[in-house]
């Protein structure tokens, strides 16, 4: 992949957290790439989180699901598609234990659909975008290496491990040219406020009681989503066939330690935080070695935990309206309203 005259990308689940925040990085630092965004618009599917591209030519947002293959298949073959990253998924652990069968149908089933269509229409690149979460969960040492086993422990974490073996099949089988990634817990602009980050801060700013599952010393290591993007960007241009890349920050805390920190950010008193039920199964700690990322495609994450959280905190206080339509519900209306025709 190389930034040439017209290299054109689908990016599937561009209307989410991660992917909106790539559209955006592709875009910026790849000028003359077209991006062709599908996303199903499912209840995390955000098209407020892409208003500011609504003009630009080069984003086009399709309305439709992954599992879809006629459609897929017309995209490929009339925008020329070079590359497919593949960030469709049911993404929220806490979803996948109230209702684990729409886990296996996007994140199994629809990764399947997308291999076969790049498959036959000789896509150059599927990109498979996964978690470290894969992997399961660790004692108080360790790190997960690219090479340590796939024992996931949520219908969450299997669904995407089950992805993982079948691109990999996919690989083997066909000689597709695939690359794999596995990040870290991601936080940053527009992430759905019902992940820990932004449900803490939404929380704290309406004086709601902030829900810590168990004792909150379970330990995530967090990385910025734009690095997590320049790491997707570096995966796709210089990632060698068929491997997989861990991608994480070195940024390991308990979940206690985050909403402490939000809630000095915020000046809020930490008689806010609640216990509350643990949730069944939790893994304990998640802890990324994201060496050979580093040396074999030249990225390295480049902003600071304590930086990142504040300029988080300081964008949902700057974007109030975006996280209270997502509350109350009222998004899902404005996209029906605005685009509805046009899906
Ligand atoms: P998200 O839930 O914010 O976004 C997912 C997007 O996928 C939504 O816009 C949704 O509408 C879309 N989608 C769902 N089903 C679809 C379907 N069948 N067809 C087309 N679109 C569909 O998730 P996210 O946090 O942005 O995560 C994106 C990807 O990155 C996921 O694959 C996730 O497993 C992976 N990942 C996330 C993290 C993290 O910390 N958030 C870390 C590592 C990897
Ligand atoms: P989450 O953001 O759901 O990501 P994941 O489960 O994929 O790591 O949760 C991050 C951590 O925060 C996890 O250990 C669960 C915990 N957590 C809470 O303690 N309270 C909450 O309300 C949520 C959503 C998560």
């Amino acid at each position: 992949m190389e930034g040439g005259a017209r290299t054109a990308v689908l990016v599937t689940g561009g209307a989410g957290f991660i992917g909106s925040n790539l559209v955006r990085h592709i875009l910026r630092e790849r000028p003359r790439w077209a991006v062709i965004n599908l996303d199903k618009l499912t209840y995390a599917g955000n098209l407020e989180s892409l208003a500011d591209l609504q003009d630009d030519k080069r984003h086009l947002f399709v309305r439709g699901d992954i599992a879809d293959t006629r459609l897929v298949e017309r995209l490929c073959l009339e925008h020329g598609i070079e590359a497919i990253l593949n960030l469709a998924a049911e993404s929220h652990v806490d979803r996948s234990i109230l209702g684990p069968a729409i886990f296996v149908e996007t994140n199994v089933a629809g990764t399947q659909a997308l291999l076969d269509v790049a498959r036959i229409c000789k896509v150059k690149r599927f990109l498979q975008v996964s978690t470290d979460e894969v992997y399961g969960s660790l004692g108080p040492a360790g790190r997960f290496t690219e090479s340590s086993p796939l024992r996931p422990s949520s219908p969450y974490s299997a669904s995407k491990a089950a992805a993982d073996l079948l691109v990999h099949g996919y690989r083997h089988t066909f000689g597709m040219d695939v690359v794999t990634t596995r990040c870290s817990n991601n936080y940053g602009p527009y992430q759905f406020p019902e992940k820990l980050i932004p449900l803490m801060i939404a929380n704290a700013l309406e004086g709601k009681p902030l829900p810590v599952y168990g004792d909150g010393m379970q330990v995530r290591d967090w990385i910025h989503v734009e690095d997590h993007c320049a790491a997707l960007l570096a995966a796709l241009e210089r990632g060698r066939p068929g491997e997989t890349y861990n991608v994480g920050s070195d940024n390991e805390w308990p979940n206690l330690h985050i909403v402490r920190k939000i809630l000095a950010v915020l000046r809020k008193p930490e008689s806010l935080i609640e216990h509350v039920k643990d949730r069944p199964g939790h893994d304990r700690r998640y802890a990324i070695e994201a060496g050979k990322a580093r040396s074999e495609l030249g990225w390295a994450p480049r902003i600071a935990f304590a930086d990142g959280l504040e300029r988080t905190v300081a964008w949902y206080l700057d974007n109030r309206g975006w996280w209270e339509r997502v509350r109350t519900g009222e998004y899902r209306t404005y996209y029906e309203k605005n685009y509805g025709e046009r899906g």
